[in-house]
């Protein structure tokens, strides 16, 4: 906490954002007063990151990019990496995707440019958040919000199928994500347990919007061949145009499938005769899986895309009606910009929320200038990359990270004998249909 000492000539410390770099520590105003105020957080970090041979030699080799200490790999995908890093201020830990932008043909920059639309326009619980965009000649940095429980095809991988609660639990996190893309057009297209990560605290994030895309409306016919052929569609495989919110519901019914059963619905030791299974819609749902579950299964993956179940069909239906979801279900309020930070206007957020972020802000040394020269809902900025770092933050403090629970007395069935699904990670693929 910034003391009260210092308040009082806070708002001269700093007169725009460009001082976020400029390295000089006290006003002329403070000395002529007689003031002498210790540096703030980020007059210290700003003149670190100019003048301490340290942080600069940290800058050079890529141990920091920007106001972030850059850890360990924790991911990694066809063009990029995914690296574990903290923020230099607020200290919270954030997951660093790593582009090679000169590795990026026109195609994948036109998908790059998609994804950080896409995931600028996302603002929901189960969906992995974007808090900054940072670039360099040859880099693109996309910081996003840390998922430190793992995936789900390792978990899987590594316990076995879940329970039926955990199941329920786990697919209404993600039927929330994607009912919410889907509500504002945006169709994920590589929808895999790959992609979808656990917090600490066992709530699902929906990650990787590398082939997402935005439709002007749910009847839009698309004609891009993405993701892993495990998880496509059999229109897909038709090389037919097709309709977006369809191709991600068979991918949540395979997921589904692999989540109870542990196993994948279509497998197949080549790809000609995974198209046919998938296209013939070959499979066969166990029978102890729960009656509704299986219900559930067969509703999705049907090969008819006018006949799969669609999104509202799945919200109500039976296996998944004592789910008791901690949120509602249609979309919350998009996360306001800086610039309600200024506004009397608040769009969105809890104005006790609102308090707690301005007054963690101005501990950390940021100003009302700062925030004034700040564009609103811009991701390549330092000033919006901590201003979501701090508002994500005060909103999980109040329980926007919960799972949901499963409500009345649902026994757990009895785990049984390890049967993972043994697969090789499932890699998504593009291509344009001819
Ligand atoms: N791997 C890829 N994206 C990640 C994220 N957001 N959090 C944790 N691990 C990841």
């Amino acid at each position: 906490m910034i003391g009260e000492q210092y308040q009082v000539t806070s708002t001269r410390r700093h007169h725009s954002l460009c001082s976020l770099t400029d390295n000089s520590e006290v006003g002329p105003e403070d000395e002529e007063a007689g003031v002498l105020l210790p540096p703030t957080p980020l007059q210290k970090l700003t003149t670190d990151l100019c003048k301490d041979n340290k942080t600069i030699k940290d800058l050079i080799i890529g141990r920091r990019v920007g106001f972030y200490k850059v850890r360990g790999e924790i991911g990694y995908g066809t063009f990029s990496r995914v690296k574990m890093a903290f923020h230099a201020l607020t200290k919270d830990k954030v997951a660093l995707k790593i582009l090679d932008r000169t590795r990026l043909d026109s195609q994948a920059q036109r998908l790059l440019a998609k994804e950080i639309s896409s995931m600028e326009s996302l603002h929901h619980p189960n969906v992995v958040c974007l808090y900054e965009v940072m670039e360099t000649p040859s880099r693109l940095f996309l910081v996003l919000e840390y998922a430190g429980g793992g995936d789900l095809h390792n978990r899987i991988c590594t316990e076995g199928k879940l329970s039926d609660n955990t199941g329920k639990i786990t697919f209404a996190q993600i039927l929330s994500a994607i009912t919410y893309m889907h509500n504002i057009n945006i169709i994920h297209r590589d929808l895999k347990a790959e992609n979808v990560l656990f917090t600490t605290g066992g709530c699902v994030k929906v990650a990787d919007f590398g082939f997402s895309t935005q439709i002007s409306n749910q009847s839009d016919s698309l004609d891009t061949f993405c993701g892993s052929p495990p998880y496509a569609a059999p229109e897909l495989f038709r090389d037919e145009c097709y309709l977006g919110p369809p191709v991600d519901v068979w991918a949540m019914g395979v997921l589904l499938f692999f989540m109870v059963t542990g196993t994948m619905p279509f497998r197949a030791d080549t790809m000609g005769k995974l198209r046919r299974c998938v296209i013939e819609g070959a499979y066969t749902v166990p029978p102890w899986v729960p009656g509704p579950c299986q219900r559930l299964i067969k509703g999705i993956l049907k090969v008819v895309p006018t006949e799969r179940c669609a999104i509202d069909q799945m919200l109500g239906c039976d296996w998944l009606l004592s789910v008791e979801f901690p949120w509602s279900l249609v979309p919350p309020e998009p996360m306001s910009p800086l610039q309600s930070l200024l506004d009397s206007e608040r769009g969105g957020v809890d104005v006790e929320v609102e308090k707690e972020v301005r007054s963690s802000l101005e501990e950390l040394g940021f100003t009302t200038e700062h925030l004034h020269n700040n564009q609103p809902k811009h991701s390549r900025s330092p000033v919006t990359g901590v201003y979501r770092i701090l508002l994500h933050r005060a909103q999980k403090r109040r329980g926007c990270d919960c799972p949901p629970v499963v409500r009345g007395m649902v026994k757990d069935p009895k785990r049984e004998g390890l049967r993972a699904y043994r697969g090789l990670r499932h890699t998504s693929k593009l291509c344009v249909l001819s």
